[in-house]
């Protein structure tokens, strides 16, 4: 089987899709698309693919075997349709969805297409070390604690505070932890939460929450965009299991060390991975992981069903807040 030829569509943080796509080996770029002409030049240029000033001509060029879709969620569901009538495997960038109703119609309307949700998080080398101790020596996740906290206030006319497109900060940004903490201890509940727009921000722009499980574990965590700038040493998860206790230490978005003990250990085990280097980036992993998928026809570990447990997770917390209640999360997948 040659290169898989992928095509990247939005070329804001798409840029990176791009600058990932080209060093990753079994990967071609073949085309880039935007709706905004200087931007698809440019990298069309630069990086030697094809560019396209409409989405829909792309897919239809037939030029492409597999799209990694960097549009915000307001701008999807044209490029979903035309892309799941071409049959064309799709790796979507995060956050699933504004909302649970538009993340539902999202999800059918690429029903029987691979799809992979971009979360970068958890295909990390040190997050699945953790998970692979989770599911062995250390046992299943009873209480975490985990910060994904940075400076990160976006202007408040930016899409990402519309609810109807990136839903605030956290569908928008805290998805990464949500979902990496759901990739460990499961399905998600019920949700307790305080936060405000410290920052004056369009919506509530820092909280902290507790997450309880269906397993019966617990989370308590801190997301938003008012730390302090020069901290760089997020996100951080700490987990306390059945046999043991693990940190993963990150910087800049990357989970970079894990530390861990079963409780049977009198010493640390401490293991380090390279943050971003020459070649590698932080989706390096992530699109490895669904380029595999695409090959071997296997469903991808984070598909619309993780999406949707993602927004999900955020409503809750936004009606926590606001209603200064615990919110019970029901079945939102039907
Ligand atoms: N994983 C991460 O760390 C990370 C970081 C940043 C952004 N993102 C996600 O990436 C997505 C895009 O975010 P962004 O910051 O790049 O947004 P952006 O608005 O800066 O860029 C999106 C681009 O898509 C283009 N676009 C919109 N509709 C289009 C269409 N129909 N056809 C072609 N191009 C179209 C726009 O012109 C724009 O250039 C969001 O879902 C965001 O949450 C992820």
């Amino acid at each position: 089987m040659g290169d898989l030829r992928i095509g990247v569509i939005g070329l804001g943080f798409g840029e990176y899709h791009v600058r990932t796509i080209t060093n990753l080996p079994g990967a071609r770029l073949a085309a880039v698309a935007d709706t905004v002409g200087d931007r698809v030049d440019r990298i069309a240029s630069t990086y030697g693919a094809a560019g396209f000033h409409d989405a829909t001509a792309m897919i239809d060029s037939g030029c492409v075997d597999a799209l990694s879709i960097c549009v915000s969620p307001a701008y999807r569901e044209p490029i979903l349709r035309r892309a799941a009538a071409a049959g064309l495997p799709l790796f979507i960038e995060k956050p699933w969805a504004a909302n649970l109703e538009q993340g539902l119609r999202f999800r059918d309307l690429v029903a029987g297409i691979p799809v992979m949700t971009g979360f970068s998080f958890r295909f990390l080398p040190a997050f699945r070390r953790l998970a692979g101790l989770v599911a062995g020596e250390l046992g299943s996740v009873r209480l975490a604690n985990g910060e994904y906290a940075f400076r990160f206030l976006p202007p408040n006319d930016n899409w990402l505070w519309d609810p109807s497109n990136g839903n605030g900060l956290f569908n928008e940004n805290s998805c990464h932890l949500f979902d990496a903490v759901c990739a460990l201890a499961g399905t998600p509940v019920a949700v307790s939460a305080a936060g405000r727009p410290y920052a004056g921000s369009p919506s509530e722009d820092g909280a902290a929450l507790v997450v309880e499980f269906e397993s019966g574990a617990a989370a308590a965590l801190t997301i938003g965009g008012i730390a302090a700038p020069a901290f760089r040493s997020f996100p951080r998860l700490d987990v306390i299991t059945e046999r043991g206790q693990a940190r993963l230490s990150g910087r800049s978005h990357i989970w970079e060390s894990l530390a861990w003990a079963t409780d049977t250990d009198t010493e640390i085990h401490q293991a380090e991975y390279p943050a971003e280097e020459l070649g590698t980036t932080r989706y390096t992993a992530a699109l490895s992981h669904f380029m595999e998928s695409v090959r071997t026809g296997t469903a991808p570990e984070t598909g619309p069903a993780e999406g949707l447990c993602s927004v999900a997770l955020a409503e809750a917390v936004y009606l926590a807040i606001r209603g200064r209640c615990r919110v019970v999360i029901g079945r939102y997948d039907a």
